[in-house]
């Protein structure tokens, strides 16, 4: 085959990956998309991830365009000179601009990323595998599990720390992300300008269950959230006495706090509202009976390497009572 002979272009290999690439977009979800900013830093983070791409593609054209043009056999040799002069601004100049603009925007973007001033602040502690969350308020700390509200338009300031292993927290819609350190406490703030429920995930490998600790930020017009956080500091409504009585004297106490009930456990999630939360087990399980019996009689089936014991041999009898208190949490 001669130099000037053209190779026709056959798109077999982008027809053959192109339904796998569309298949794995499928899954792509806005609740947890950085892609889809709903919080000032996500949108800061986005409009930097755009002007790179879009650089990113004017330097891989710029680049194909001259291997295209230096492949074509009518191409003539350059003089030294010129070579000389590419291999300056092409290998030392362009790409020198190109990653100091990129470092001192990256810095700017830091520091407004870390300029906002909280006027909320709660704590997010890393368990295995879900996440305790502590409101400080002037009644007292409200503790809370695996679903974090916040007020639309302000900015709330996260304390994150963890006792076992490293995780961490991302909320890719709403800011960056910000690992949980055993010894240590970082320091993270979220500022949402959308109403809406946004998905997160722990985002550092911490064991079996590390896949399923996800949590929730929904975001709420100010006055809802004001709302929200004085109910949750309310002690718990008890619907059931008999459950309560199952909850006792089955030992959840020792593991769980219900305010306004004797048990003061802190092992395992606060369940004062526990009925009031979208989801169960740390995002991993809708808020139903079915799902909520399932849970109590085998944890480990649902999500390995939960820690909460199992109660297979907990008769109907004794169940459903249990069952009418939990949903009665709201
Ligand atoms: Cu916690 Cu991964």
């Amino acid at each position: 085959m001669s130099a000037t002979q053209r190779v026709p272009f056959k798109p077999v290999l982008a027809r053959r990956t192109m339904p796998l690439v569309l298949l794995a977009l499928s899954g792509c979800d806005s609740r947890t998309s950085m892609l889809a900013g709903a919080g000032r830093d996500a949108i800061l983070v986005e409009r930097l991830f755009w002007i790179m791409l879009a650089a990113a593609v004017v330097i891989w054209a710029a680049v194909n365009g001259m291997a295209f043009y230096s492949s074509r056999a009518t191409a003539r040799p350059d003089r030294e000179s010129t070579a000389r002069l590419f291999v300056l601004w092409c290998g030392m100049v362009i790409p020198s601009v190109v990653l100091i603009s990129l470092l001192v925007g990256g810095m700017f973007l830091l520091r407004d990323m870390r300029s906002a001033r909280p006027d909320l602040a709660l704590a997010v502690d890393g368990e295995q595998f879900w996440w305790r969350v502590t409101y400080d308020t002037p009644q007292g700390p409200v503790v809370t599990a695996n679903e974090i509200r916040l007020p639309q338009g302000r900015t709330a300031g996260l304390t994150l720390a963890s006792t076992g292993v490293i995780h961490s927290f991302w909320a890719p819609a709403l800011g960056g992300k910000m690992d949980l350190i055993p010894g240590r406490t970082n320091r993270l703030t979220l500022t949402p300008v959308e109403p809406g429920r946004w998905g997160g995930n722990c985002a550092e490998f911490c064991g079996t269950a590390h896949a399923q600790m996800r949590f929730e930020v929904e975001v709420l017009p100010a006055a809802d959230f004001d709302a929200w956080l004085a109910a949750e500091a309310r002690p718990a409504r008890i619907v059931s006495d008999e459950g309560l009585a199952v909850f006792t004297s089955a030992g959840c106490g020792a593991c769980h706090t219900i305010r306004g009930t004797q048990a003061a456990g802190t092992a395992g999630p606060d369940l004062t509202h526990f009925a009031s939360r979208h989801m169960m087990a740390a995002g991993v399980l809708p808020q139903d009976r079915a799902a909520l019996r399932a849970w109590v009689r085998d944890p480990d089936t649902l999500k390995p390497g939960a820690l909460m014991p199992a109660y297979p041999d907990l008769p109907d009898d004794r169940m459903e009572p249990l069952l009418d208190f939990l949903a009665g949490l709201e």
